[in-house]
């Protein structure tokens, strides 16, 4: 199954990760096989008022491709004037972010708290359709409060209106980042769908996407924290989908893949945001690795992109000692 006209190569998306997932990091998971990748969320206000940072925010490479670009607001004519914009920018595909639960996004009437307003996801979603011919998606959670569930009630306006895809996060806005992950409610979303079903939330490996395809027969997973400090899991998800048994990466490559990271970091931010950037990242890509608490503090004391290279090569050739193989803790 496509999204609209896009033809897709694989099963595994990139989630939306505000913080994370910014084009340097979005090429290295296409390069691993992502079959799209999603953007941070980026306000329709931010780009209908040519606001610096956001419009910092709307670079991409062509090697993403396909990306999909979400927008975040609670305005149907900014929201259709972003979509507009991000079109004539070269996107593959706009998302509507409906499942953002931080107060600052929620309290405008953005992200979650659309999933209490149905008439208001109704207007922003045939408003978005309307403005642009590229495929339009759209990301929920399956509700607001603990125990609500309104993911088919938004199918059905969705597919009223023209959007091309469903993203699920089984969990509810209150929920936060914890909680347990309805897969339920994206089962029995995808029965009754015409549209493509994306299943969201709780993939730590390979073996939980595939798990997680059979269980709710959705067309499609997205793949936000498992992401983190390692791209390859999309690779890794390609093969058990196939049948392969999925590759662990030796410490030369993770080391290259971070190198590769903290270039196209600074290339893209400068020095000094590309490395703080970088620690971030970091972080995630020594999980598993031996003496990782040790080398996150030193990282955080380095300002400078040659001693962090520097760093890293130091930390290589420690791992690569103590190690041929590395078991990445994902
Ligand atoms: C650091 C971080 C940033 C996120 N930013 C966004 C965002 O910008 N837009 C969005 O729709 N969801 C965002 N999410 C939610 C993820 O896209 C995803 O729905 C959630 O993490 C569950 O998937 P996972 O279990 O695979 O991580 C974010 C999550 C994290 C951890």
């Amino acid at each position: 199954m496509n999204i609209g006209l896009l033809k897709l190569d694989g099963r595994a998306f990139l989630a939306p990760l505000a913080g994370y997932g910014d084009s340097p990091f979005r090429i290295l998971c296409r390069h691993y096989g992502a079959a799209m990748v999603y953007t941070e969320m980026v306000s329709s206000l931010g780009i209908k008022f040519n606001n610096t940072k956001t419009f910092g925010m709307l670079v991409f490479d062509p090697v993403e491709h396909p990306v999909d670009f979400q927008i975040f607001g609670a305005r149907p004519d900014a929201m259709a004037q972003a979509a507009e914009v991000l079109a004539k920018a070269g996107v593959d595909a706009i998302d509507i972010n409906m499942g953002c639960p931080e107060p600052k996004i929620v309290k405008t009437g953005a992200g979650s708290a659309l999933l209490r307003d149905l008439s208001l996801i109704d207007a922003i979603t045939s408003a978005v359709v309307r403005a642009t011919r590229l495929p339009v998606t759209v990301k929920i959670r399956k509700g607001f409060l603990l125990d609500n569930n309104v993911a088919e009630e938004i199918l059905a306006i969705c597919e009223k209106n023209g959007v091309a895809a469903l993203a699920i996060h089984g969990s509810t806005a209150v929920q936060g980042r914890s909680g347990s992950k309805d897969w339920d409610v994206i089962a029995e979303a995808k029965a009754k769908a015409t549209i493509p079903i994306i299943a969201n939330g709780g993939v730590k490996k390979a073996e939980d996407a595939k798990r997680f395809l059979d269980y709710t027969k959705a067309d499609y997973v997205m793949i936000g924290r498992a992401a983190l400090g390692n791209p390859w899991v999309f690779e890794q998800i390609n093969d058990v989908l196939g049948g392969r048994s999925p590759r662990e990466p030796g410490v030369d490559e993770r080391f290259r893949v971070m190198q590769e990271h903290v270039d196209r970091e600074v290339a893209l931010k400068g020095e000094v945001i590309g490395v703080k950037e970088m620690r971030k990242h970091l972080a995630f890509y020594f999980r598993g690795l031996p003496e990782a608490t040790t080398y996150r503090g030193r990282i955080n004391q380095v300002k400078e992109a040659d001693q962090l290279k520097k760093l890293l090569n130091e930390y290589r050739a420690l791992c690569t000692g103590a190690s041929e193989e590395v078991h990445h803790d994902a």
